[in-house]
């Protein structure tokens, strides 16, 4: 019978000692963990939402001239006929629960942070997957340009914990509806001359969405793109002000940025601030996170008229950032000791130590299967594990305890005092 496949665009996501790359479980928690310790720093605490919603929210939310709404969602009738779709992004989903459970009531600025699975009908390649992870926070509620600092600066914190470099903050100004209409008349005119010059997506967004044709990568087509009118020669006296703050705040912040007058976001939903964090050595999908300023969408869904700022991270991207600078990833779940059995005689030790070391909260294996010493210490060196201790032999049965450091293939012999082995291990690993 042939074997079932899982779905193109999607991956498994093993344990670290068995997946390969960025796709190790361990790997992942550690991120994970990272990210919402870090957000809570600053505030966010996590809200879950379902994985599935009315289609209707994503196409009011996210705008249906977007790529995403018009050919990138996964939807489907249910059984009682109702349109429903699996999530592209987080936003709108917070934003609906944000109404929902009246959050606002009990927080004027509620500080939210997710992460999770999100389905994107993309053409699937390094980078970019039909099921993807984000980790996301919104700040609902927050209309100063403080919250948009403090947002990019949550996304910032993370990358530098997670050791990630080479990365540049890009920022623009996308404006509001008091401004942009004048300004999208503004790129209408410019482009109409070179219409005939430019690929079909940008002819077509000339009519629907002119402001994406910015963002068009179409080499043909860069040579008129770049030199487009930037939005920020016309903008509101709000959204200057806006525009002007920001650059003030992320240089107090100590946040470098880069003014990218093409940056204008894949979603309808964004006003003034737009950001991406992009990496520059990980290949075509390098944005890693997206974001901005977003203050019509509680309104559009149904709210009150409150302003929000939020972004998001492609999981598998900042993982993808992470290996450029550690191509190894070293594993994040590693077992602190690995006992080796040399002869007969020795089990009851060996079961008497891995108990006392897990119950102390150590990570302690020993091998499945053969006794012969190679398998065992393949067994170690598999599991990445970072000390093997030698339980058995001439130095066990004197009261000494030979170690060997995985890493450095250092061996080291330890006197076991009055307490006993498990003692000496335990004080080992500062526990
Ligand atoms: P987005 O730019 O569509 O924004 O997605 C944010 C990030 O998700 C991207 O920068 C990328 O790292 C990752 N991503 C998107 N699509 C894929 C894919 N097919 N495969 C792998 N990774 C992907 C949003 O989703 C907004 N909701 C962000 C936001 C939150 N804005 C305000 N609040």
């Amino acid at each position: 019978m042939a074997v079932l496949q899982r779905i193109k665009g999607t991956n498994d996501i093993l344990p670290d000692h068995l997946g390969s790359g960025i796709f190790r479980s361990g790997l992942w928690r550690r991120l994970e963990e990272t990210s919402l310790r870090v957000a809570s720093l600053s505030g966010y605490h996590e809200i879950r939402t379902p994985i599935f919603e009315s289609t209707e929210l994503f196409v009011r939310g996210l705008g249906d001239v977007t790529d995403i709404v018009k050919k990138e969602m996964f939807s489907f009738t249910d059984r009682g006929e109702r349109q429903l779709t699996l999530r592209p992004e987080g936003t709108a989903s917070v934003v609906r629960a944000w109404i929902e459970n009246g959050i606002g009531v009990s927080d004027a600025v509620a500080r939210l942070s997710y992460l999770g699975p999100m389905f994107r009908a993309e053409r699937p390649q390094k980078g970019r997957y039909r099921q993807f992870h984000q980790f996301g926070i919104e700040c609902i509620g927050g209309g100063e340009v403080r919250h948009d600092i403090e947002v990019i600066a949550v996304f910032w914190n993370i990358i530098r914990s997670l050791g990630v470099s080479g990365v540049t903050l890009r920022i623009n100004s996308v404006g509001c509806p008091e401004c942009i209409p004048h300004y999208r008349d503004v790129l209408r005119a410019y482009f109409e001359p070179f219409i005939g010059e430019l690929c079909d997506d940008c002819r077509e967004r000339h009519r629907t969405n002119v402001l994406r044709m910015l963002d068009c990568k179409n080499p043909a087509c860069q040579a008129v793109l770049s030199s487009a009118p930037p939005v920020t020669g016309h903008l509101c006296g709000e959204c200057a002000a806006s525009w002007d703050g920001l650059r003030h705040g992320l240089d107090l912040a100590g946040i470098p940025w880069l003014h990218d007058t093409r940056l204008v976001r894949g979603l309808d939903y964004y006003t003034k601030t737009a950001f991406e964090i992009v990496h520059e050595d990980i290949g075509a999908q390098g944005t890693i996170v997206g974001g901005g300023r977003y203050d019509g969408l509680v309104a559009a869904s149904g709210g009150q008229a409150v302003p929000a700022v939020g972004g998001a991270f492609g999981i598998e991207r900042m993982l993808l950032a992470m290996q450029a600078g550690d191509p190894a990833l070293s594993p994040a779940t590693r077992p602190r000791f690995f006992l080796v059995q040399i002869g007969d005689g020795v089990d009851d030790d060996i079961e008497r130590l891995l108990s006392g070391l897990r119950l102390h909260g150590i990570y302690a294996m020993r091998a499945d299967g053969s006794r012969q010493m190679a398998k065992q210490m393949r067994a170690a060196a598999k599991f990445a594990s970072l000390e093997v201790v030698f339980v058995g032999g001439d130095e066990w049965n004197s009261g000494r305890l030979a170690i060997k450091n995985m890493d450095s293939g250092e061996q080291d012999t330890l006197v076991v005092g009055p307490a006993g082995v498990l003692a000496c291990l335990l004080e080992r690993a500062g526990a």
